[in-house]
């Protein structure tokens, strides 16, 4: 078994910040520790906004629009905010509310799915730099595995059936998505579903828990990453807090009401040859709400050999940029805390 974040019960940053006298953050949370992850934020939003109903309004010439949209946004942004989705609000209250008490059970009963295990399909746990495993980050958390089976803890009661259905939908909107962005990057609208096996493709609800930190400016929820997989789609409850970098600057993200925030990640990256890059985000805290977002990042089957789709490369005037490697064993890269993303990138002249 490799080493991984786990944390007894007593350091989960919800625990702490409910414990008897508690009023500064330890020396341990303190991120001024994280010197390269310190820079300034810029105010201004203006990530651009998807409308997803003219991807399926059946209009040939609306979706073609939005396509030309999208494939800027990735190429620009790497992140979208996409409204008119079609999944219900009352479900993306629901599942976050779910989560709201889910973090509130007793500890014992979370506790029963802590583990140093990224490939046990429940785990909960808090933020650890796995670096130095001796530093916290501001955040516990709670990730299932969703597909291609279904985990989810059967506590609190009707949970598992929110999040089941938060998933099958939030998929659904992913699966379309992906056809638009075949179509962007010049296939036929199944092409990714086909070259990265969605079929059994694997997704993972990732719910993070933020509670208010008395110093928001020496701490850290999530530091700087890039997420694996295809595409992540993010919700919150209108507490801000995600920050993405955009051209070297840090831009803070207020999504609309209502809608997913979706970003491109590391294997859309490597499958378009770096047309859509993934982009660096992390997540910061807070002094006055507790801020819970979910994130659903869906990837290829774990199985998966992923590479840059052949037809982008072009040995002399687009090499391949990436080396092929399995998703599973991309994912198992994370666990020595090195960006994942440079150990596949190949030297290009
Ligand atoms: C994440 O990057 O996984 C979550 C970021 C957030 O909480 O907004
Ligand atoms: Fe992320």
């Amino acid at each position: 078994p490799k080493t991984h974040p786990h944390v007894p019960s007593r350091t989960t940053v919800k625990a702490l910040v409910e414990s008897d006298g508690f009023k500064s953050i330890p020396s341990n949370y303190s991120y001024t520790a994280h010197p390269n992850d310190s820079d300034a934020s810029d105010p201004n939003n203006t990530i651009p906004t998807i409308d997803f109903s003219l991807l399926t309004s059946g209009d040939p010439h609306q979706r073609s629009k939005v396509i030309q949209d999208i494939d800027k946004s990735c190429q620009e942004w790497g992140f979208f905010m996409l409204v008119n989705h079609g999944v219900p609000e009352s479900l993306m209250k629901a599942v976050l509310n779910g989560c709201n008490e889910f973090f509130n059970l007793p500890m014992e009963e979370k506790l029963e799915f802590a583990t140093k295990d990224i490939w046990k399909p429940i785990r909960f746990g808090t933020g650890v730099d796995i670096k130095v495993e001796k530093f916290f980050f501001w955040r516990d958390f709670i990730k299932v595995f969703a597909h291609p089976e279904f985990n989810c803890p059967s506590k609190p009661q009707g949970f598992s059936e929110i999040v089941q259905e938060y998933c099958k939908r939030s998929r659904e909107v992913t699966m379309e998505l992906l056809k638009a962005i075949s179509e962007s990057l010049g296939f036929e609208e199944s092409y990714i579903e086909k070259a990265m096996n969605l079929k059994s493709g694997f997704q993972l609800f990732a719910a993070n828990l933020y509670p208010p930190c008395p110093q928001p400016e020496l701490a850290m929820g999530i530091p700087a990453h890039t997420d694996h997989g295809l595409l992540t789609l993010l919700i919150e409850n209108e507490i801000g807090g995600l920050q993405i970098q955009h051209n070297g600057t840090w831009f803070h993200v207020n999504p609309l009401p209502n809608s997913f925030l979706v970003n491109t990640g590391d294997h859309l990256e490597i499958l378009s040859n770096g047309r859509y890059k993934s982009i660096m985000h992390r997540a910061v805290v807070n002094n006055k709400s507790t801020r819970i977002s979910i994130a659903a990042p869906n990837g290829p089957s774990l199985d998966t050999v992923v590479s840059p789709a052949p037809e982008l490369v072009d040995n002399e005037s687009r090499p391949a940029a990436y080396m092929p490697m399995k998703y599973k064993d991309y994912i198992d890269l994370q666990l020595e805390g090195k960006p994942c993303l440079e150990r596949v990138r190949l030297p290009v002249s």
